[in-house]
C-alpha cells in the first residue's frame, strides 16, 4: 500500500479493511458491462456505518473520488472504477437488522443480497416482491441506487414502491435518516425518493427499511408461442383482462436459441418467432378457467400458435429459466444493451418503428429481443460477432442508439427503463430528460456533493 493517501485513510479509520491487491482491483473495479478497464486506487470494505462515515470524511478532506459498490451486476457501468477512484464496497454490510410485524417492514444493511432479503422476509411469512435473475448476487443497496425493476413490476411496481426508509451517508460523512419507516410524511422534499435511482452520485446507502407484503396466492406459469411481433400486445390485453397477472415477459427465437445452447430444454417441438412467459394467480377453478379462456381466445384470433402450462413448481422453474437465462446465455458475446421503455399504450406503434429501425440498422448482427413487455420495457441486445473489433462494434451500435433515442424522444419514452444511465447511456440522457431537468439534477448533485466526489462521470458530466 504505497500511496500515502491510503496510510492517512487507515489513520482516520483504524481497522478498516482495505486492499490494493491487483486481483481485487480488477474484481471490484468493474461490473457486468466489462467495457472499461478497471483501475481503482484501492478497495475499502467497511463493516459499519461509522466506518463508511470515516471513509467519506477522509475522501472529502483529500478530494478522492469514491465509487459505491454493491454486487456489481449493474448493466450500465455505474459501479465501474476506471480512474483511480476508491471503491467503497458494501459487501461486508450484509445483515438483516430488524423486523417489525406491525409495520410489516424489514430493516437491512445495504450490502445484503436480494435473494437473502427474499429469504429473510419469508421467515416472517411475508415477501419482498422485487425480483429478477441477478437476485443471488445483486445487493439491495444497488437495487435502490438503480430503482431496479425486474419480472414482477407488472404486479408490484419498481423498487421505489417498497422503500419505507433509508440511512444514507453524504459526501462529507454526515448520516441522514430518511423517512424513518413512515407511511405518511408530508414534511417537504422527500430525499428518500431522490436517493432512489441516484446511482451512487448523491450518497452512500448504508441501511434500508423495506416494506413487505403477503405472499401471492398459488400461481401458474404459461409459455405461449406467438407468431408475430405485432400481436404481442393483443395477447397481453387478452390475458390482463381475464387474469391477475404476476408477470408478462417476452423473448424471441434468437434469445431462445442462445438459452438452449446454454443447456435449457426446448419447450416445443417447433420453433416459433416469439414467446411469452406469463405467471398469474391460479388458486381456484374460476381462475384456471379464466386462464384457459384467455389462451383459447388468443388461439382463435391466431395471436398464439402453441402453449404449455406448468403442472408443478419444477416445470414452472423450467419455463422461467427460458426467460431468465437470456442475460447469462448471451454474455459471452459482449452484448450492446438497450433497455428502453414507453407507455404501454404507445407500445404497438413504438415497437413497429423500433423493429423497422433495428432491422435496417443491423442486418449483419445477431439481435436478441426480450423484456418486460407488460411494463412497456424492451431489452434489445446486439451481440458482437467474434470477428468484429470491440471499437468498431461499439461505434456502429452507438450510431444506431442515436437514432433509437430520437424515436424514443418522439414517444416520450426512456433511454433507461431499469438499468440506470451510468456510463453506458449518459450521452443519451437528453433524449429522455429536458435541459431544464438536467440543469436541476446538476444543482441537486452540487447541493449533496459540492466537490463532485461521489461516482464522478456517472449519469452526467458536471
Ligand atoms: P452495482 O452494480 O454494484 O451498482 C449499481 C449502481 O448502484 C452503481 O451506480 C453503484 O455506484 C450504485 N450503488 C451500489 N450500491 C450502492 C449503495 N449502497 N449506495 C449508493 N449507491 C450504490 N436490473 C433490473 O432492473 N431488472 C432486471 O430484470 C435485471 N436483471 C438482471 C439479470 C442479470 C443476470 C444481471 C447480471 C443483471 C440484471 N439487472 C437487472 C441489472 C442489475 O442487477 C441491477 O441494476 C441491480 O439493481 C444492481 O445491483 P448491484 O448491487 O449489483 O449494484
Ligand atoms: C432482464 O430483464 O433479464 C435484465 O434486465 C437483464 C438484461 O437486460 O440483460
Ligand atoms: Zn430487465
Amino acid at each position: 500500500m504505497t500511496d500515502p493517501r491510503l496510510s492517512s485513510l487507515l489513520q482516520d479509520c483504524p481497522g478498516l479493511r482495505l486492499t490494493t491487491e491487483p486481483a481485487d482491483l480488477e474484481h471490484y473495479g468493474r461490473d457486468w458491462t466489462r467495457r472499461w478497464t478497471p483501475a481503482p486506487l484501492a478497495i475499502a470494505l467497511p463493516g459499519s456505518v461509522e466506518e463508511v462515515q470515516a471513509i467519506l470524511r477522509w475522501a472529502s478532506a483529500h478530494q478522492v473520488a469514491v465509487v459505491p459498490s454493491g454486487g456489481r451486476t449493474g448493466l450500465s457501468g455505474g459501479a465501474v472504477a476506471a480512474h483511480g477512484e476508491l471503491v467503497l464496497s458494501l459487501e461486508r454490510m450484509n445483515k438483516p437488522l430488524a423486523f417489525d410485524a406491525v409495520d410489516r417492514t424489514l430493516t437491512v444493511q445495504a450490502g445484503m443480497a436480494l435473494e437473502a432479503v427474499h429469504n429473510a422476509a419469508l421467515e416472517h411469512g411475508l415477501i419482498y416482491p422485487v425480483d429478477f435473475a441477478a437476485r443471488g448476487s445483486c445487493s439491495i443497496g444497488g437495487n435502490i441506487a438503480t430503482n431496479a425493476g425486474g419480472i414482477r413490476v407488472i404486479r408490484y411496481g419498481n423498487t421505489r414502491e417498497w422503500i419505507a426508509g433509508l440511512k444514507v451517508v453524504t459526501a462529507d460523512g454526515q448520516l441522514l435518516e430518511l423517512n424513518k419507516g413512515l407511511i405518511k410524511n408530508s414534511s417537504g422534499y422527500d430525499f428518500r425518493q431522490l436517493l432512489i435511482a441516484s446511482e451512487g452520485t448523491l450518497g452512500v446507502i448504508v441501511e434500508a427499511t423495506l416494506r413487505l407484503t403477503d405472499p401471492p396466492p398459488a400461481s401458474n406459469v404459461m409459455l405461449l408461442a406467438v407468431p408475430s411481433f405485432d400481436v404481442l400486445m393483443q395477447v397481453f390485453a387478452a390475458f390482463r383482462e381475464r387474469l391477475q397477472l404476476q408477470a408478462f415477459e417476452f423473448f424471441t427465437d434468437r434469445a431462445l436459441e442462445h438459452v438452449l445452447a446454454n443447456g435449457a430444454q426446448a419447450p416445443f417441438e417447433q420453433v416459433h418467432p416469439f414467446y411469452v412467459v406469463t405467471e398469474f394467480a391460479a388458486g381456484d377453478q374460476a381462475q384456471e378457467d379464466a386462464a384457459m379462456a384467455a389462451f383459447e381466445a388468443c388461439m382463435e384470433q391466431g395471436w398464439v400458435s402453441d402453449g404449455v402450462i406448468s403442472a408443478s413448481d419444477a416445470q414452472a422453474a423450467q419455463l422461467w429459466r427460458l426467460r431468465e437465462g437470456i442475460t447469462e446465455a448471451v454474455a459471452r458475446y459482449k452484448p450492446y444493451k438497450n433497455d428502453v421503455s414507453v407507455r404501454i399504450s404507445a407500445m404497438p406503434a413504438f415497437m413497429a418503428q423500433t423493429q423497422a429501425l433495428i432491422g435496417q440498422a443491423y442486418p449483419q448482427f445477431d439481435v436478441v429481443w426480450f423484456g418486460h413487455i407488460g411494463d412497456g420495457n424492451l431489452h434489445i441486445n446486439v451481440l458482437k460477432p467474434d470477428a468484429t473489433a470491440d471499437a468498431e462494434f461499439l461505434d456502429q451500435c452507438e450510431q444506431v442508439t442515436k437514432l433509437l433515442a430520437q424515436v424514443l424522444a418522439r414517444f416520450d419514452g426512456s433511454i433507461s427503463a431499469e438499468h440506470g444511465i451510468g456510463l453506458v447511456k449518459k450521452a443519451y440522457l437528453d433524449s429522455t430528460r429536458s435541459a431544464a431537468e438536467i440543469a436541476l439534477m446538476k444543482a441537486v448533485k452540487h447541493a449533496f456533493d459540492p466537490q463532485g466526489l461521489l461516482n464522478p462521470g456517472k449519469l452526467f458530466d458536471l
